[in-house]
């Protein structure tokens, strides 16, 4: 398949994987359930689990159903290169501590505040892609002008302005750190992705392993004792499935856009999610009243992707083929 076809498909599949998970979680937050509710730290290792999963059989149909085959791929390109490995540590222990930053982030800021300002990561995302992999400084004033734009862009109607100014200092801390983290994560995933010849499932199984480690260490430290007591799966209904599996799904697809787009589009896709979700809310929810600024915001974050996504771009990749 074509580059340019996969970098569509895949840009399009995640603004549609973000917009069902976010939906999926508003409605998950509606329907109050009697029980116990699930544990969110179970919920992070069980979609590290799936996505491993769904790796592992897509290298395994790649080898035409040989198991024997797989196993040595995982034997010569996982186990016999621990330095290769490693580096997959970095982006995967990132991601551990900015979802728990954002977790914190959420507690205490109100929802709005908390979607503009993490929207800030496009501007970190897009100043690692200059300083790690040698992008046009030209691209990151489109940028810049979106999230000038989006920054005015108030997604929602439910504002806490109660919040003391504390919890406002440290929500903010919060988002900002995991803004940053957030940006060089996705770059410098991006620069293994492209730079060198493992597959985006193989790396992907390297990431999940560590996801899965670290996942495994926060269940241990934030709920053993409610594991222990009630089990690993307690409070799971088919809506936390569902939430599982498209997080799952969507960690499979953000690592293909990277890999065939790159990551300050991803981004402007979480920022066309965002606006999309807030449109279905507003017809299905009925939780959103849209202002004048949302017009405003929707219309610079679209002709922004536009703008970014026609832009040429230099080739990272050093082979001529592309690996899936
Ligand atoms: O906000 P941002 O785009 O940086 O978030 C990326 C998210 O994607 C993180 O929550 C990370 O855990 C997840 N991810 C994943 N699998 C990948 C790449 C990212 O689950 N291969």
């Amino acid at each position: 398949m074509g580059s340019n076809r996969l970098k569509y498909m895949s840009l399009s599949i995640l603004i549609v994987q973000t917009t069902s998970l976010v939906l999926m979680l508003r409605y998950s937050r509606a329907v109050v359930e009697q029980g116990p509710k699930y544990l969110s730290s179970t919920a992070v290792v069980m979609a590290e689990i799936i996505k491993i999963s769904t790796c592992l059989i897509l290298v395994f149909c790649q080898e035409n159903g040989s198991i024997r085959r797989l196993l040595s791929i995982l034997k010569n390109e996982v186990i016999e290169k621990p330095m290769e490995t490693i580096k997959l540590a970095i982006p995967s222990g990132l991601y551990t501590i900015q979802n728990n930053l954002l977790f914190i982030a959420l507690s205490n800021l109100d929802a709005a505040t908390y979607q503009v300002t993490y929207q800030l990561k496009i501007l970190t995302t897009a100043m690692f892609s200059v300083l790690m992999l040698g992008r046009k400084l030209e691209t990151i004033k489109t940028c810049i002008l979106n999230q000038c734009n989006s920054l005015q862009m108030p997604s929602d109607t439910t504002n806490d302005k109660s919040l003391p100014v504390t919890n406002q200092f440290i929500g903010l801390v919060a988002v900002l750190s995991a803004c940053l983290s957030s940006g060089f994560a996705g770059v410098y995933f991006e620069k293994i992705l492209k730079e060198t010849k493992q597959s985006l499932w193989l790396r992907n199984i390297q990431l999940g392993f560590f996801g899965t480690l670290f996942g495994l260490i926060g269940v241990f430290w934030y709920d053993g004792q409610a594991v222990y007591k009630d089990g690993f799966l307690q409070g799971y209904n088919n809506i936390t499935w569902a939430v599982v599996l498209l997080q799952a799904i969507g960690g499979l697809i953000i690592a293909a856009v990277i890999k065939y787009a790159d990551n300050i589009l991803k981004g402007f896709a979480s920022s066309l999610s965002i606006i999309f979700s807030t449109i279905v809310s507003y017809y299905w929810l009925n939780d959103f009243i849209p202002t004048i600024y949302f017009f405003i915001g929707a219309t610079s974050v679209i002709s922004a992707t536009y703008l970014y996504s026609r832009e040429p771009k230099p080739k990272v990749l050093k082979g001529n083929k592309v690996n899936m």
